[in-house]
């Protein structure tokens, strides 16, 4: 299978008004696609991670809301009373997971727009459902301007780039972010090779990242996530680039448990540390990463590995999601403007012509 041109991680299906996406539960066991048809199962299908990764559940946002749209409009045809509703589950769909702010920013815009249009509610429905589609083809145009950018970055022939979690093409509509770059750098350069680090608890690295790459036939290596300062020290790692939950407008980061790890161990082997994302991860209603809501997720995350419980019963278990990425250890933020470096707070206002 010839991954990268085959994956659409969710796509919108017009003959059915439903959203498809690829269920990200059994990967790399099975490669199976959903249809989620109302509002609520988008919901159910974000929160337990059926669809993940913060460009993904953008756009799975964006598609929640058509449905909900499309459900509302068979009860009311007022425009007041529909954008009522309408607003009830756009904040809805925003509770089903905290951190990634594409979600927000997603489901907002789509609010806006049903609001400002001065049409009446079934054209206001089709807007949504085309407004999604749009989102959705703009996703795959957007990381692959974030993966060129990147791959002018990747200079040395051959190089390694340690990644963790997965920020593919599942993780996005397609190609990816922080493997958009690895994707356009390996076009450029066939010698390059990936490291891909686990990611306790869920694994997106080992399950989801090294899939991915396997399929593209990328070299990559799975590592576990306490090995990274071990190959950087031994100088087998070039660079480092991972994506990114939600961004702040002095440049902290939020991404995947652990990141922060990596980065300060980048950092104290002087192996550059980039994030790769596209402008709707930035959030810049918030000033640093301080502000940024953590997920606190399920214990047994932790306790079980593949429904197999690893410690004793009665430990204590705590399990944030995320983590945040001082700016200071980040040496540039790929985006499809381009790199942005440091000092973040202007390069980030330039970015959005501020
Ligand atoms: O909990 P997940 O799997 O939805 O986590 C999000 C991520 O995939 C990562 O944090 C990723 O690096 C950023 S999204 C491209």
């Amino acid at each position: 299978m010839d991954f990268k041109s085959k994956i659409k991680t969710i796509e919108w299906i017009d003959s059915k008004n439903v959203s498809r996406m690829v269920d990200q539960l059994v990967i790399p066991y099975e490669y199976k696609l959903v249809d989620v048809k109302t509002s609520n199962e988008m919901y159910n299908a974000i929160k337990t991670m059926i669809v993940r990764g913060a460009p993904a559940i953008g756009i799975a946002g964006a598609h929640g809301m058509a449905l909900a749209a499309i459900e509302i409009s068979k009860k009311t045809k007022d425009k007041n009373e529909f954008l009522k509703l309408l607003k009830e589950k756009a904040e809805f769909l925003k509770s089903s997971r905290p951190t990634a702010v594409n979600l927000m920013w997603a489901v907002d815009k789509q609010f806006e727009l049903a609001k400002n249009s001065k049409t009446q509610v079934d054209e206001t429905v089709q807007l949504l459902i085309d407004h999604g589609i749009q989102l959705e083809n703009e996703d795959i145009e957007i990381n692959k301007k974030i993966g060129d950018f990147g791959a002018e970055l990747v200079t040395k022939k051959g190089a390694s780039i340690l990644t963790h979690c997965n920020a593919g093409a599942l993780a996005t509509v397609g190609y990816g972010t922080a493997l958009g770059v690895v994707r356009s750098a390996f076009a450029k350069d066939n010698t390059i090779q990936v490291f891909a680090d686990e990611t306790r608890p869920r694994q997106q690295g080992a399950k989801i990242t090294t899939f991915e790459l396997v399929m593209d036939k990328i070299p990559v290596t799975l590592i576990t996530d306490g090995m990274s300062g071990y190959f950087m020290n031994k100088g087998m790692i070039d660079m480092v680039v991972v994506g990114a939950d939600r961004i702040a407008a002095n440049g902290d980061t939020a991404n995947k448990i652990g990141t922060y790890n990596l980065a300060i161990v980048a950092n104290y082997h002087k192996v550059p540390f980039y994030i790769a994302a596209p402008l709707s991860t930035i959030d810049t209603s918030i000033k640093s990463g301080k502000q940024i809501p953590i997920e606190e997720r399920d214990h047994e995350e932790v306790t079980h590995i593949n429904g197999k419980r690893i410690c004793a019963e009665g430990v204590n278990v705590i399990n944030p999601g995320f983590d945040v990425t001082p700016h200071e250890l980040i040496k540039g933020i790929i985006t499809e403007k381009g790199v942005l470096y440091p000092p973040f707070d202007e390069s980030i206002k330039k970015a959005f012509g501020n």
